[in-house]
């Protein structure tokens, strides 16, 4: 949801950020923009180039994007349509001062009238323009006031650091910012509710959205928090809080990416997302290394639960958004099942408006990818004001909500560039495992002769995935002929309904096509009115399922009404082949891995469906990975 970057240094600015942008394309793709100073004659200038759609767009603009220091931006639109006009960077009249931003700022309306009325006058329509003539008002303001004061102290103090802190004071909403003025050889950087990150190197600085950003030019980085300003050098960077008036430095340990950028290049494959899709029985092995008991009998990670909490959970509440909320539900089937603990799941943008009922003997587990989506981090928050105690199953190290909760465990998926989640999904399911074995030995729900075979199953999984991986002729198979298709049905019982919830979520995402998802005994409370001769619908039938008969059934209610019947099954036998017009076989599981397996063949079904229908697959339209805003 948009990406920023900025770069002060001895090197030429508009490669890097030019470099910078493609990396952060994920987050927002409508329309991006650069600018930098540069210097000649001991003039300064302010250089500027803004284009609609792809960062691609930016290419070759180097006569126009000299000097050393320089912020851009990749932009999903929140206020005002993808256009050049509206696009980042923001500036002052003059183009003195410029800022990119990521987030919303909710009270831009109200503050623009009062600007106004100032004599301020507004060429785009988005939030961002308001943000930086509200800067601008106060940097004028500020300069003045300075320069008349007779105390030498004042006159020591930075206007446009002033200006940035009464600006934000009036602001409601969430912001990334970065900014910078002509007449400084600075960045100014300030987090509220979206990631920022400063790349420190040698002489040197970056400040991001993403470390992937800067990767290949340092690994050290700062993380900014909330209400954190950064004032940022060629050689040094000053780091304050927007609610310290003094303005002194604060002093915060940086931290040192554990990943390089080959993580978040292509690798020879096509996209991104068949990449990430083929990677799954690395990031599940880099997901289970060190954390197994060698005799089987515990998982290893940190729960800070007390052992009478824990024994006395009353009740679970799994809050997510997307795909993770899919991962979210196969947990509290799992959770309800094996440790028969209540447990919800919420979709966060429901849950945090709803008053939910928080008590101080609940667990609230956050389930994220990017560990920054708006909508999750305040329930998150909420959780904790409430006083309940919190756990995250996060991918993004160092991200905001690995940071808010009390414990948490990293899924160790690694970077994941497509929009469309796929390795993320599978070790979520996997730490979820994790989770229940943990809480199942500690709470004593679970026996020594269950974990043991739980563990050395979970240990299977990176192998059993690369079986799974293996049907793709049978899926380019399944693609073709659903790829003209105007709907398509998901049905799942059980564990399987988050796993056809997935599903349908990754054909919409990437092929565009309709898909819906059912629990399979409610299609025939309404959904079989849609079928067809030659609909397609997907299912899943596991031999050793209670519920076997009844997945027979729902596909029969649906092959009666002419359905065309795609079975990801962990069998073949005369049964299903009549029932069935293509069975995708993955191996056979229990439960518990269902989800993380069956949905193998259903992420290369879509893959290959929008390949076939010519889809940007990394980044579809109107979508973006990290939604940092509401
Ligand atoms: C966006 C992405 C989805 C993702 C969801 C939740 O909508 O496009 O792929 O599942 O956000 O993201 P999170 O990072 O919190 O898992």
């Amino acid at each position: 949801m948009c990406g920023i970057i900025g770069y002060i240094g001895p090197k030429v600015a508009y490669p890097i950020l030019l470099t910078g942008l493609k990396r952060m394309e994920y987050r927002g793709y409508d329309s991006a923009g650069i600018s930098t100073i540069s210097i000649e004659d001991n003039q300064r200038a302010v250089n500027i180039v803004k284009k609609q759609g792809k960062v691609s767009n930016l290419e070759n603009k180097q006569t126009e994007l000299q000097g050393n220091l320089g912020l851009a931006h990749t932009r999903w639109a929140t206020h005002g349509q993808p256009s050049e006009l509206n696009s980042h960077p923001h500036f002052n009249d003059d183009k003195s001062l410029m800022l990119v931003h990521n987030g919303i700022i909710e009270n831009y309306l109200t503050i623009k009238r009062n600007l106004e009325q100032r004599g301020y006058v507004f060429h785009t329509q988005t939030d961002t323009e308001v943000l930086t003539k509200l800067i601008d008002y106060y940097h004028k303001k500020c300069k003045q006031k300075l320069s008349t004061t007779l105390q030498n102290y004042e006159q020591k103090k930075d206007p446009l650091e002033l200006a940035l802190r009464a600006a934000l004071h009036d602001v409601v909403g969430a912001y990334g910012i970065v900014l910078f003025h002509k007449d400084t050889n600075k960045l100014y950087a300030a987090k509220h509710g979206s990631p920022l990150v400063i790349g420190i190197g040698k002489n040197e600085h970056f400040v991001a959205s993403d470390p992937a950003a800067f990767l290949d030019h340092t690994r050290r980085v700062l993380y900014l928090e909330d209400e954190d300003i950064a004032i940022i050098k060629e050689n040094s960077y000053e780091l304050k809080s927007l609610c310290s008036h003094n303005g002194e430095c604060i002093k915060r340990k940086e931290d040192l990416v554990d990943w390089d950028i080959t993580a978040v290049e292509k690798n020879g494959y096509e996209h991104f997302m068949l990449k990430e899709i083929m990677e799954q029985p690395q990031t599940l092995a880099n997901c289970l290394a060190g954390r197994l008991d060698p005799q089987f009998n515990d998982i290893k990670f940190t729960l800070k639960l007390t052992l009478n909490f824990i024994k006395n959970i009353k009740r679970i509440s799994i809050i997510a958004c997307g795909t993770s909320s899919y991962a979210a539900m196969a947990g509290k089937f799992l959770i309800e099942k094996y440790l028969r603990i209540p447990t919800e799941v919420e979709v966060a943008s429901e849950w945090r408006y709803k008053n939910p009922i928080i008590s101080k003997d609940d667990l609230v587990i956050v389930i994220s990818q990017s560990g920054e989506t708006a909508d999750t981090l305040a329930a998150l928050k909420l959780a904790k004001q409430f006083g309940a105690k919190t756990f995250g199953i996060i991918n993004v190290v160092g991200s905001t909500m690995s940071r808010e909760v009390d414990s948490g465990i990293y899924i160790h998926a690694g970077p994941e560039i497509c929009v469309a989640s796929t390795k993320a999904f599978t070790a979520q399911v996997l730490c979820l495992n994790f989770l229940l074995i943990k809480l199942g030995k500690i709470r004593g729900d679970l026996t020594e002769t269950q974990i043991q075979r739980m563990i050395s199953n979970l240990l299977n999984t990176p192998e059993l995935v690369k079986q799974s991986l293996n049907n793709i002729e049978q899926i380019k198979a399944a693609a073709n002929l659903i790829k003209d298709k105007q709907s398509i049905f998901y049905l799942g019982r059980g564990i399987n309904f988050a796993t056809a919830k997935e599903g349908a979520i990754k054909i919409k995402e990437i092929s565009y096509i309709h898909a819906e998802d059912f629990a399979s005994g409610e299609m025939k409370h309404g959904p079989i009115a849609l079928l067809e001769k030659g609909f397609p619908v997907v299912t899943f039938v596991n031999k050793n399922d209670p519920l076997y008969e009844k997945n027979l059934s729902s596909i029969q209610e649906a092959k009666a009404r002419g359905a065309y019947i795609i079975v990801v099954a962990d069998h073949i036998d005369s049964t299903l082949q009549s029932y069935a017009d293509t069975i995708l076989q993955v191996p056979k599981v229990p439960d518990y891995l269902q989800p993380l397996i069956n949905t193998i063949p259903l992420q290369l079904l879509a893959y290959y469906t929008a390949k076939l229908r010519g889809c940007e697959i990394d980044q579809p339209k109107n979508l973006a990975k990290s939604v940092t805003v509401e």
